[in-house]
């Protein structure tokens, strides 16, 4: 069977990586309705954030959503902290399996990676769409993968003083033009940058093709109902890398025995470039499907694995990994761009 629904009103107290206990639970809920899917139609398209300057108006769109996000009441499940928090109680013991208070209720590790966090971001974005009422408006997507896109985007570092979308909880060595190293890990020397961005694409590769032949490859392994996460060690090719390493690469390194925002997975929802980070893994899952060959599990315990969220109105809906399998069918798509890393076989 599937995992059974984490119920919000069973949330309990994460834990930091070093060890500190944080109340990350999102208001109870009543009423939950199941999510209906609605007829396919394209309304927003995910755009690479490198494209928008920023005196862009998208920049100042984005800026705007995310401010008033911060503004709403602290009591609001859209409120910016609650929406970081939403990832956190879902990542760092927040939950466990009904029926089994001793297994965490985790959506990193395993099959459930790529579709959780693609309803997260479906419904932080609509929320975005709410509060500008402007139902096209789509987040950005850190195109990571390309050498145009292997830096922070400008939109995220501008104006530390006034930008909603600045975060000061990042690595200082890594604000650009700093190139990314997408196979990083602490304390790493660094090369000139071309070699760099060469070594990124042949990492794309590896991941994306090399490493991801099955399905268990990309997505990660099977979790089901009774399975223990921690033993599990189910991540898919994808997560571990480039998605840890941009976690690890951006986050703040101010204390390594607790770092913060991107750094680690319950304060990473807080710097706003995470949800343009995970719309660009988001995208790789496409490019997967549609580029790559590649096929969605039809196991029906993926299928029928179940989440709670808050939607763009504040009002719990239930939603089912089978209902998010196709991006259009959730009213969004991503800008085309070239995929450099296609042909960089190391
Ligand atoms: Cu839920 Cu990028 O982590």
């Amino acid at each position: 069977a599937a995992p059974a629904t984490p119920d919000f009103k069973d949330c309990v107290n994460a834990t930091e990586p070093n060890g500190t206990s944080i109340n990350c639970c999102p208001p109870a809920a009543s009423n939950i309705t199941a999510y209906v899917p609605s007829a396919a139609c394209v309304s927003r398209t995910r755009m690479s954030a490198q494209t928008f300057t920023t005196d862009s108006n998208y920049y100042r769109k984005y800026m705007k959503a995310i401010e008033k996000m911060k503004k709403l009441k602290s009591t609001d499940p859209r409120n910016f902290t609650e929406q970081a928090n939403v990832h956190c109680a879902y990542c760092d013991g927040g939950y466990t399996q009904q029926g089994n208070p001793n297994l965490l209720y985790e959506i990193h590790g395993s099959w459930l990676f790529f579709p959780w966090h693609r309803w997260y971001l479906y419904f932080f974005e609509k929320i975005c769409a709410n509060l500008l009422d402007d139902d096209s408006f789509a987040l950005p997507f850190w195109n990571w993968d390309d050498p145009t896109g292997m830096k922070i985007p400008n939109i995220f570092v501008n104006d530390p003083d006034k930008s909603p979308l600045y975060d000061s909880n990042r690595n200082p060595d890594h604000l650009p033009p700093t190139v990314i190293n997408l196979d990083w890990s602490y304390g790493d020397p660094t090369v000139d940058d071309k070699q760099q961005i060469k070594s990124n694409l042949s990492l794309m590769y590896t991941q994306m093709i090399t490493q991801s032949k099955t399905q268990t490859d990309f997505f990660g392994k099977a979790y089901r109902s009774g399975d223990d996460i921690v033993t599990l060690d189910g991540a898919g090719s994808i997560e571990l890398s480039p998605h840890n390493v941009v976690h690890s690469w951006t986050g703040t390194m101010t204390d390594p025995n607790n770092p913060i925002d991107m750094g680690a997975l319950y304060s990473a929802g807080r710097d706003p470039i995470f949800y343009a980070h995970h719309a660009n893994v988001d995208r790789m899952w496409n490019i997967w499907l549609n580029q790559l060959g590649g096929t969605n599990f039809t196991d029906s315990d993926w299928l029928n694995s179940t989440f709670i969220f808050y939607n763009e109105e504040a009002k719990p809906v239930s939603v089912r990994v089978g209902d998010c399998l196709d991006n259009t069918k959730l009213g969004y798509t991503y800008e085309d761009v070239p995929i450099a890393w296609l042909d960089a076989k190391p």
